[in-house]
């Protein structure tokens, strides 16, 4: 990390599927100014890479190498992959799955270690995933790990994937998000963990707008 960059604030937001993580990231950053880095993205982006270019999920390095020549950009609501807007497809469950079992790579996570570092830009930045707050941005001044009841979380999921158009089923997700959060919490490479100086948030009954203003509040609290 450069020393311009160490001096670049960062809020971390880590916790499971669907528990508001983007929605929550995004808002805090427009209410700072700041950027955002939804890292789960990148994960999606690369199991999307894998499934297109028909490498072999299997592959521990061949799966770290379709990370590292990933040609992506994010252009407001739009997902950029080779040029192409992805941002739905990259959504789909399918991809959600794949992403979750390949995320357990060592090679592939330390492929995308410095492509996440490289978000961190003056004035700040908002990143969400499972290891900002451990692995990623370890120096961030404040940490949220934000958490949501698995029925709760279902639920926003398949509302969220009907109004995108895509059919879904709530006793799928809820089964498919138990899987994941298993697979998520219990892998050996930088597992879904608080850290240890994180604020643990649960948003099962709080709406975003209440969510977004308990994290500003922290964050005026943490910058005082
Ligand atoms: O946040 P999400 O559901 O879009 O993430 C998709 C998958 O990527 C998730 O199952 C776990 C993985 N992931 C990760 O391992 N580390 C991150 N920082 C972000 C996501």
């Amino acid at each position: 990390m450069s020393a311009l960059q160490a001096g670049v604030p960062v809020i971390t937001i880590d916790g499971p599927t669907a528990s508001g993580k983007g929605t929550i990231a995004h808002r805090v950053a427009q209410a700072l100014g700041w950027l955002v880095l939804d890292s789960g993205a990148l994960y999606r982006l690369t199991a999307l890479a894998v499934q297109q270019q028909g490498v072999d999920p299997n592959d521990q390095e061949a799966v770290a190498r379709a990370a590292s020549q990933l040609d992506v950009a994010f252009q407001g609501d739009q997902v950029l992959l080779s040029g192409h807007d992805v941002a739905g497809l990259i959504r789909q469950e399918s991809v959600g799955n794949l992403a979750s079992k390949v995320a357990a790579y060592a090679p592939l996570r330390q492929a995308l270690l410095e492509r996440q570092r490289a978000f961190r830009k003056a004035p700040g930045l908002v990143a969400d995933g499972r290891d900002m707050g451990t692995v990623v941005f370890p120096d961030a001044p404040l940490k949220i790990f934000l958490v949501a009841d698995v029925n709760a979380r279902a639920e926003r999921r398949c509302k969220q994937l009907k109004e995108k158009g895509f059919s879904a089923n709530l006793s799928g997700l809820l089964e498919d998000m138990r899987a994941r959060d298993e697979r998520d919490r219990n892998r050996a490479n930088a597992p879904l963990v608080a850290a240890h100086d994180a604020k643990t948030v649960d948003s099962s009954n709080l709406s975003i707008d209440e969510t977004v203003k308990l994290v500003l509040d922290f964050w005026s609290g943490a910058c005082k």
